[in-house]
């Protein structure tokens, strides 16, 4: 792996789940030994960093981020040498690891709530938790998961008082406003770290105190609390990353970064209902508006971002007019929809056009940050909505179009969550094994997508500038780090366009060289340069002194055959 403290800003991350990836012991769940025996197909794919969700011993009732103790792996999963054996091969491969670190709340089957709803008043066991007399306080919060809650308050009646959750009931919150809570986090923070993670995600993070009169979201007490976390971590180890989820506007979670003082990532959420709405309208400017809305970062900052993820699609960065024709688009039955969000997976929602799921992974992996793949949208995999909650879009992996898509040999009946089985989206259509036979298939197009953006830093780290385009449906940018340079143009639209730019770069005399098929367009000249686009073609081009095979004639740049 490389050396280089910074190695997150070049990452390529992949979201999994170990319970529905992988099953090596056949009893129908996920397991460490499953994904450690993916770990191959991982490294064909080209990913450099894997995020897994929540692992730990807990009831399960919101996935695992209802944790019952955090240094114990939940046993259907494996044991912790199984964790450890994963993470060394992970290692061996040069993958990064990044795993979860849910604080805001734990599982009410916590050892510490057990306790604190049976301790004295005022105890300092007790405090490990928020309550309260009065169901009435902090009533500027929000409830998040409000099509299930209807307050952030709960009765109990073993305590004989209210305490305070921002997700579900059963996730009571820590109170960090104890020393001995904030204690308590950093030893599980050095517990991961000392096991040799490379990241933690810092699930929840905006909502660690609680303030009348506040929404209880950022606030300053929360930001001293990360410096804290950094500063020790920072002295205890090198190059380990601290990545926000702090779903808000970026000058709001650009203060995630502190001074490069606290975390090192954090997602950038409004950017991802933005891509598609510019898919929907085909329009540049949503895209365009929101990167120029983004403050810039410390030198050791990153944003993380990603087209989908294991939660609902959230709108919630959005107005209610934004969201109207967004919802009529992506979500047009109510069953599709959860907490104002899409609870739909990338290629249903794009209506299974491998076209546009190439233009829209092409975004993702060109645009500023390190993206974030969720599994199984390199394949192309559909949701399943008839299931509960966020359960849809977390099914198990299609490996291939043998018994249970090759993810496990249990009887079906046993399965974690049902696999896929439409005619559309089930194993026989959707799956790893016949994509990667096909050379024109999703996954082969999304991997030589990876490939060609590990050639060029200038994806991870470089400046970004908008060029001059005379087309409102083409997307067209520069991507700069020192002397590396890529230019981006996108045809958002379902026809094909020409479009003619301005470079930002002085590029005269050079010529494009595609960055994906190394195929060459003719030399730039004084004036602006033509493109001529196919429907929903995004195309990578680094320019080039010389052209290494002949340039394609014609007085217009046209596309290359592939
Ligand atoms: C996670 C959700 C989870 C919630 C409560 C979120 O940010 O991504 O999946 O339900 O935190 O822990």
């Amino acid at each position: 792996m490389s050396a280089d403290p910074l190695w997150y800003k070049d990452a390529i991350i992949y979201e999994l789940h170990v319970k529905t990836f992988c099953d090596g012991n056949g009893d129908g769940i996920g397991d460490f030994t499953g994904l450690t025996g993916k770990l191959d197909y991982l490294q064909r794919l080209g990913v450099t960093c894997l995020w897994l969700l929540p692992f730990c011993e807990s009831p399960l009732r919101d996935d695992g981020y209802d944790v019952a103790h955090y240094e114990r792996i939940h046993p259907d999963y494996g044991s912790c040498d199984d964790f450890v054996r994963f993470l060394e091969a992970a290692h061996a491969r040069g993958l990064r690891v990044i795993t979860e670190l849910v604080i805001n709340h734990t599982s009410d089957e916590h050892p510490w709530f057990k306790a604190a709803r049976r301790a004295p008043k005022g105890s300092p066991k007790r405090d490990f938790y928020v309550w309260s007399d009065t169901n009435q306080r902090y009533k500027d919060a929000r409830v998040i998961f409000g099509d299930v809650e209807t307050s952030n308050w709960a009765w109990d009646p073993v305590a004989g008082a209210y305490y305070w959750h921002r997700f579900f009931d059963h996730q009571p919150d820590l109170n960090f406003d104890n020393p001995r809570v904030r204690r308590a986090v950093m030893k599980i923070v050095r517990f991961w770290f000392d096991l040799g993670v490379d990241g933690l995600r810092l699930d929840a993070i905006a909502h660690l105190y609680e303030r009348e009169g506040t929404s209880c979201d950022n606030l300053p007490e929360t930001h001293q609390f990360l410096k804290e976390v950094r500063a020790d971590v920072d002295r205890r180890y090198l190059g380990r990353v601290l990545l926000a989820e702090a779903n808000d506007r970026p000058e709001v979670v650009r203060a995630y970064f502190g001074d490069g003082d606290e975390c090192t990532m954090a997602f950038h959420f409004p950017l991802m209902p933005r891509l598609f709405q510019s898919l929907a309208t085909e329009e540049a400017a949503p895209i365009v508006d929101i990167i120029n809305q983004t403050p810039p970062l410390p030198e050791s900052g990153q944003w993380a971002i990603f087209l989908r993820n294991h939660d609902e699609l959230t709108l919630s960065a959005l107005t209610k007019q934004e969201r109207r024709p967004l919802l009529a688009v992506y979500a047009p039955e109510p069953r599709m929809r959860l907490n104002h969000g899409i609870r739909r997976r990338l290629a249903p929602l794009l209506g299974n056009d491998v076209d546009r799921l190439v233009l829209a992974h092409a975004l993702l992996l060109s645009l500023p940050g390190s993206p974030v793949l969720y599994y199984g949208d390199e394949i192309g995999m559909g949701d399943n909505v008839a299931l509960a909650d966020r359960n849809g879009v977390r099914t198990p992996m299609q490996w291939t179009d043998g018994l249970n898509a090759g993810f496990s040999t249990a009887p079906p009946a046993d399965l974690v969550l049902p696999l896929i089985q439409d005619a559309t989206y089930g194993s026989a259509t959707i799956s790893v094994a016949a994509q990667e036979r096909e050379s024109t298939s999703l996954l082969a197009r999304v991997t030589s997508l990876l490939q060609a953006r590990r050639q060029h830093q200038a994806f991870g780290r470089g400046a970004i500038a908008f060029l001059r385009c005379d087309n409102p449906k083409v997307l067209a940018f520069e991507r700069t780090y020192r002397d590396d340079t890529i230019v981006v143009v996108a045809n958002l639209a379902r026809s094909s366009q020409a479009a003619v730019v301005e470079f930002a770069s002085p590029m005269n005399g050079f010529y494009l060289m595609d960055a994906v098929d190394g195929s060459m367009l003719p030399p730039v000249g004084a004036a602006p340069y033509g493109f001529t686009l196919a429907a929903q073609e995004c195309r990578w081009f680094h320019p080039v002194a010389s052209p290494a095979v002949e340039p394609l004639t014609g007085g217009e740049a046209v596309r290359s055959a592939r």
